[in-house]
């Protein structure tokens, strides 16, 4: 995401020392103890993902007919992941992310908290392939073929209280392996959030694999959000806390910039970010540029849940 500089920013050179300082340590832990705590990867004894085993899951075709899929190499390769970098090109920083064992909490305004392994909640939802439009606020896109559930699933499973209005997400938090946490200026650990309405909505979906192969640690292994009709930043990586609430919540985007990243953030080609158009868009692979749509053309499925809502911002 590219925004002004402000005080709360901070440049790549400003933030490398920290990450070599980081690197530094990594390495002089793994002097010192061996295959100790400060070795970054597997830890010791980890096990292969359930999802290996269940893939590749069933195509859905009532998701993604007529659009042309975004080359594989492409949609693994140019990736936002602020925890490991400003730039698109994070694959390798991302790796350092251990992501088996991979624990998730469930709770707030519940009846049925739950803190579990990841490999535990894939035996109670089923998974299914869908092929998605995905588009960043920074007007690129591409389409992608995830695998996973809908988030109305998980909300099933934790039994919401009336009182629960909204689902936050929260993404992991690990300085030692995601440079860019440590520094200050950023509130980790990101956060998103939904109105239980549209996490109720078919289309939300908690993505596990992508092209039919687990999910790249760049593109939020082992669990990430996809909510095509939202601007990309909506769908948080790499979540280990979904969290049942009364409140809105602010998110990670909203705190650094509110003028320019909002609570709804759905894609509108009309509404331009107040530094940029939105009105077309690059496929990311091609390079073709190619008109966005309302609702990043999910409309039909989606308008309805805004009804009442118009004097929201609902399109930044
Ligand atoms: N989630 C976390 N935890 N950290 C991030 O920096 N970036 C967001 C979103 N989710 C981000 C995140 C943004 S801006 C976009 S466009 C998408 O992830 C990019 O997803 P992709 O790299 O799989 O295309």
């Amino acid at each position: 995401m590219r925004f002004g500089r402000r005080s709360w920013e901070i440049s790549e050179a400003e933030v490398t020392p920290e990450a070599v300082f980081l690197e530094r340590r990594r390495l002089l832990g793994f002097a010192a103890g061996g295959l100790a705590a400060g070795l970054v990867g597997l830890p010791r004894g980890a096990r292969a993902a359930a999802v290996e085993g269940l893939l590749p899951a069933k195509a859905n075709p009532a998701f993604g007919q007529g659009d042309t899929q975004t080359a594989e190499k492409a949609a693994t390769s140019y990736n936002n992941f602020y925890e490991f970098g400003l730039s698109k090109n994070i694959v390798a920083a991302s790796k350092k992310l251990p992501t088996t064992p991979w624990t998730i909490t469930i709770d707030g305004l519940v009846e049925k908290p739950l803190t579990l392994d990841i490999d535990d909640l894939l035996k109670k939802v089923s998974l299914e392939e869908r092929i998605y439009r995905h588009r960043c606020v920074e007007a690129w896109s591409m389409v992608v073929p995830w695998t996973g559930f809908p988030v109305a699933e998980l909300v099933k499973l934790a039994a919401p209280k009336a009182e629960a209005k909204y689902l936050l997400m929260e993404s992991f938090m690990n300085p030692k392996v995601a440079p860019y946490q440590s520094a200050p200026q950023y509130p980790w650990p990101y956060v998103e959030g939904l109105t239980l309405a549209e996490a109720r909505n078919d289309l939300a979906f908690l993505a596990v694999g992508l092209y039919g192969k687990p999910m790249p640690t760049q593109n939020g292994a082992p669990i990430r959000l996809a909510v095509p009709w939202k601007y990309g930043f909506k769908s948080a990586k790499s979540i280990v806390r979904f969290s049942f609430v009364a409140k809105r919540p602010q998110t990670f985007w909203e705190a650094l910039g509110p003028d320019e990243y909002g609570f709804w953030a759905n894609v509108n080609p009309k509404v331009a970010h107040p530094r940029w158009s939105q009105a077309n868009e690059r496929r990311i692979g091609t390079e073709e540029m190619i008109p966005t749509r309302l609702f990043n053309g999910y409309e039909a499925e989606v308008a309805g849940l805004y009804q009442g809502l118009e004097k929201e911002r609902l399109y930044m």
